[in-house]
């Protein structure tokens, strides 16, 4: 017996491997079937009866979600039968959902919105929506939960009971008293519960940090990698006015599902800081002053020409492996090397994801690092760097470090200008990884590429151009076109 089963859905034929259901085959064929409570990386609950369709030879209609497809099905998903019935559902639902569309956050990004949109009536044939609920509860420190607006799928129940592993939330009552309960004294306080919010199909979970910032059809949406960790999640950074206002995940089956942990959606204003360097800046008679590209690399150039070796690189392990690959090979010119160091928190696993953790080493590129060359032996390096010929550092805080001996040359290429760096001979400005098109090296060693969401202040260019441009003044290296 074949492992592929071929069926006809919307005239269109497919096949899929046997076991799969019609609601997935479906996506296969380009055919998306409307649906509330099914979710791919959930259990199957089959509560909703959004996903019914017309299977030829069958007596009802069959839920999608939870029918697998059998060999020579046909499949009919826009027939009157299954538009009726659906319609009966959505109608359902409206009777006990606000039409409060202006002020839900959801608003833009709503399913119940864009089905009612989609196939709904024009009309209902109900009276005035009554208000059964409080108006907002407060589940936990990034999410509320509007039980008005719930439909009840109960995404967010099984999120916490199967992939969370902790099962606070429930079905509190029947019929139309029915809504999410949380166990007394709980609160959605767990290291991933902000997924509840990504997965409800409605206005009803929305997380405290979004709230009232910007409805969803004002936001650019850029595929970027999360940078809060070694995991490597990939996610969407959500941007207006240059600012990014959101971090979503985007699903990637091999390393976060279509998951983030808390710490991830919620560490993003650092790429919003307003204390950036935004100008080149090299040193003349005892200051700092502004300089033009031309001029800084040149002089940045003419400080390595004239440096004694080794030279000590001192480097973030948030920035690109373009960025490290390239001041590898400039700390190679003096004879150095170089090291970095990384912030540590707690290990806080999604336990019905395997291998899927908010990792206890907080940057994105420590693999990258140590790919390019770069060692974790931070305090020789800094210790080092007080004999140096010459310091490079690229975007490290410094936090901690002294200032270097006045002898010592410092070249710094970062966003933040810190206090240990006020004395550098040479200051270029970078953007951050919001700002760039790069990649990250995660923990099990894959690459993956982040896009440019917003534009660098000022002067600032990507770090890895930067180095490049100083490469190519050394005869070192091609350079990248300004
Ligand atoms: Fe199939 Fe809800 S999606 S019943």
């Amino acid at each position: 017996m074949s492992d592929l089963v071929k069926v006809t859905i919307e005239g269109r034929e497919v096949e899929v491997p046997r076991g799969t259901t019609i609601l997935e085959a479906a996506k296969h064929a380009g055919v998306l079937i409307p649906h509330y409570c099914y979710h791919p990386s959930l259990p199957i609950a089959g509560v909703c009866r959004m996903c019914l369709v017309e299977v030829e030879g069958w007596p009802e209609l069959a839920a999608s979600c939870a029918t697998t497809v059998a060999e020579g099905q046909v499949v009919h998903v826009s027939s009157a039968q299954a538009r009726a019935a659906r319609q009966g559902v959505l109608e359902f639902l409206l009777i006990n959902h606000p039409l409060d569309c202006p002020i839900c956050d959801q608003a833009g990004e709503c399913e119940l919105q864009d089905y009612v949109f989609q196939e709904g009536r024009s009309g209902t044939r109900y009276g005035a929506y009554a208000k059964r609920f409080n108006p907002v509860e407060d589940f936990g420190p990034d999410v509320l939960y509007v039980p008005n607006r719930c439909i009840l799928c109960t995404r967010c129940v099984r999120f916490m009971e199967h992939v969370a592993g902790e099962e606070v939330l429930n079905v509190s009552e029947r019929g139309d008293r029915a809504y999410i309960g949380i166990d007394t004294g709980h609160t959605l306080d767990h290291a991933w519960s902000g997924n509840v919010v990504d997965l409800c199909p409605v206005g009803s979970l929305i997380s405290k940090d979004f709230l009232h910032k910007a409805r969803a059809w004002d936001l650019d949406r850029t595929a970027s990698v999360c940078p809060g960790c070694t995991q490597g999640c990939s996610v969407m950074l959500e941007t207006r006015d240059n600012t990014v206002l959101r971090v979503k995940p985007r699903p990637n089956a091999e390393v976060n599902r279509h998951f983030i942990c808390d710490y991830g959606r919620l560490n993003y204003d650092w790429l919003n800081r307003a204390d950036r360097i935004e100008v080149p800046l090299v040193q003349e008679n005892g200051r700092l002053v502004p300089a033009d590209w031309d001029r800084a690399i040149e002089r940045t150039a003419d400080l390595l020409r004239s440096a004694k070796a080794p030279w000590v690189g001192l480097v973030s392990a948030g920035v690109s492996c373009e960025a490290l690959e390239a001041a590898a090979r400039l700390l190679k010119m003096g004879g150095g090397a170089g090291a970095f160091r990384v912030a540590e928190g707690e290990e806080a696993p999604l336990p019905g994801v395997p291998d899927l953790a908010l990792r206890k080493e907080r940057a994105p590129n420590v693999h990258g690092a140590v790919a390019a060359g770069f060692g974790r032996d931070w305090d020789r390096a800094v210790a080092e760097a007080r004999h140096a010929g010459l310091v490079f550092v690229l975007d490290e805080d410094l936090k901690g470090v002294e200032a270097l001996p006045s002898g010592v040359p410092l070249i710094y290429v970062g966003t933040v200008l810190p206090q240990a760096a006020r004395g550098a001979a040479a200051v270029l400005p970078c953007a951050n990884m919001a700002e760039e098109e790069g990649s990250f090296v995660n923990l099990r060693g894959k690459r993956q590429a982040y896009f440019q969401a917003k534009t660098p202040p000022g002067m600032a260019r990507p770090a890895a151009w930067v180095l490049e441009e100083i490469l190519a003044a050394l005869g070192a290296g091609t350079g990248v076109a300004a």
